[in-house]
């Protein structure tokens, strides 16, 4: 036998499970609708709706368009790996599964653990980001919620012009702010609940989840949607504004790297790359889809597909009706209609973002436990994480405890950085799960795959290349984290899970 470390998950191991059913077993429920909504419900949210306007503003202007094209490129190649495997092996764990029947058992704990960082630390990004989209939605109205419970402790925020902001997106001084009612936050209450709300959609059923993401990506795809119409309308209307608003497509880098010209394109691919992540999440969820050697690759590739499309649309239109240099704020998309004129389409994207950014929170999270449950079940991770409930079918123990967990880190962590680790600790999924397609053509070429990768190597050498240059790019600081995290997930691995794997003790197997 070679090194335990590197023991793999045989490949009929992992076909027998996935053929499981009965009722410790997950509920084989959606079709191929669903299974797009659910990648749409992942993919578009807070980056489309709030890191566009930045991005252009800072980094790339009106090229921004091209920094989408880019970054989807990159994720294509990933995802036309993610479809073989999820078409091959249809279980739970997306790329830790893989990596388990691929490269070996330490290396799929190490992906394993770091999912958590793309999907629990991603939910509470985005969590904290619902909670300020709410806050400016019901301001809208007329609403001010007590600053206290609306954003993380310590956090100073100002009353001006009638409504609460925090003091970080002013350019007031302190001497203004102390003249002007102000106060300090405590804990993020809206972003707790939020999670824990969707927290409990999930554990009531599969189905239910599924159901409530198709109507919601609805709303935002109609927010979508109309801000294209909109915006679309105005821009031939009004030929002369789009036109000196591009004026500069490409706007003419001021000397540092990053900062325009076509480094600043490659910086703002970076940065809208978290717009696209998601569609991976629709990986996590094989084992719940009624036909997946058919229908993983559709959900994959067709939700990516959607999303590319609209992206560019909106972004060149974005910059077509406001000039990129007012953009660096946090709901551009919102200033835009508004230029427009049309005061109806506010209330619609405004109430899509909302809407939007809560079906990534649901994804995400059904994303975390589906890797817990199978970690779980391959005895990784304690057995109670597996666990599911004998009448909803879900992973509820699982899903609650990552669900506070969440709830709590969205509550008292700011965001600022979290978002470049949720970015980090995808991509490097995304290179362990092309490197696994490749070795797996190699060692088992025989398999039957319902989903072929086209051009491998190439398409997974690619999307390696891709994924590590997107990572270069990251501040230093993100990767001593992604450091720290790994070495934790080590201590647990070595204290724990070497002791429990099924793959090392057979003999375990069903206890
Ligand atoms: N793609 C997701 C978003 O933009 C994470 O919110």
């Amino acid at each position: 036998m070679g090194n335990p470390l590197f023991a793999t998950k045989s490949m009929d191991t992992l076909m027998q499970e996935a053929g499981d059913t009965g009722e410790h077993s997950l509920k084989r429920v959606l079709g191929p609708v669903n299974l797009i909504t659910l990648g749409i419900g992942a993919i578009i949210g807070a980056g489309i709706f709030v890191l566009t306007g930045s991005a252009a503003s800072l980094y790339a202007g009106p090229a921004i368009m091209l920094s989408y094209v880019l970054a989807g490129v990159g994720c294509a190649f990933a995802g036309l790996c993610y479809a073989e495997f999820a078409s091959l092996i249809p279980i739970a764990g997306s790329a830790y599964t893989y990596g388990y029947a691929t490269l070996g058992e330490i290396i799929a704990w190490i992906i394993g653990w770091d999912l958590i960082l793309e999907y629990a630390f991603g939910a509470a990004t985005v969590a904290s980001g619902w909670s300020s989209t709410l806050v400016a939605f019901l301001q809208d109205y007329g609403i001010n919620l007590p600053p206290q419970i609306c954003d993380v402790p310590g956090a100073h925020w100002v009353f001006v012009d009638g409504r609460w902001v925090p003091v970080a997106t002013t350019s007031l001084t302190s001497a203004q702010v102390l003249s002007l009612p102000h106060a300090t936050s405590s804990f993020n209450l809206i972003a707790f609940l939020a999670v824990l709300a969707v927290t409990t959609i999930l554990i009531v059923g599969i189905k239910e989840s599924a159901n409530f993401n198709t109507t919601i990506v609805f709303v935002k795809l109609t927010a979508v949607v109309t801000f294209i119409a909109v915006s679309a309308v105005f821009v031939s209307r009004h030929a002369a504004v789009a036109h000196a608003n591009w004026s500069v497509f490409i706007p003419p880098n001021t000397g540092s790297f990053g900062s325009y010209g076509w480094s600043g394109i490659l910086r703002g691919a970076g940065v809208v790359f978290f717009a696209y992540i998601g569609f991976d999440a629709v990986s996590t969820a094989a084992q719940e889809a009624r036909n997946p050697q058919k229908d993983m690759p559709v959900g994959i590739l067709g939700s990516l597909a959607v999303c590319t499309v609209l992206y560019i649309i909106v972004c060149g239109l974005l910059t077509a009706t406001v000039h990129y240099s007012r953009l660096n704020i946090g709901a551009p998309v919102s200033l835009a209609i508004r230029e427009t004129g049309v005061k109806w389409g506010s209330y619609v994207v405004n109430a899509g973002a909302l809407a939007g950014l809560s079906t990534v929170m649901l994804v995400m999270l059904l994303g975390q436990s589906r890797v817990f449950y199978s970690m779980a079940h391959d005895g990784l991770l304690w057995k109670w994480a597996g666990d599911i409930h004998p009448r909803f079918r879900t992973p509820w123990k699982s899903t609650a405890i990552v669900g506070l967990c969440v709830a709590i880190v969205a509550a008292l962590v700011p965001i600022g950085d979290l978002g470049q680790l949720v970015s980090i600790g995808t991509l490097l999924a995304f290179v362990i799960v092309c490197a696994g397609v490749w070795i797996l053509r190699v060692r088992r070429p025989e398999l039957k795959r319902p989903f072929r990768t086209p051009w491998v190597p190439v398409v997974p050498i690619l999307g390696i290349i891709v994924s590590l240059g997107l990572m270069a790019g990251l501040k230093g600081l993100t990767w001593l984290r992604l450091i720290v995290w790994l070495v934790i997930g080590m201590v647990i691995y070595f204290t724990y899970s070497v002791k429990h794997s099924r793959v090392r003790h057979p003999e375990l197997r069903g206890k």
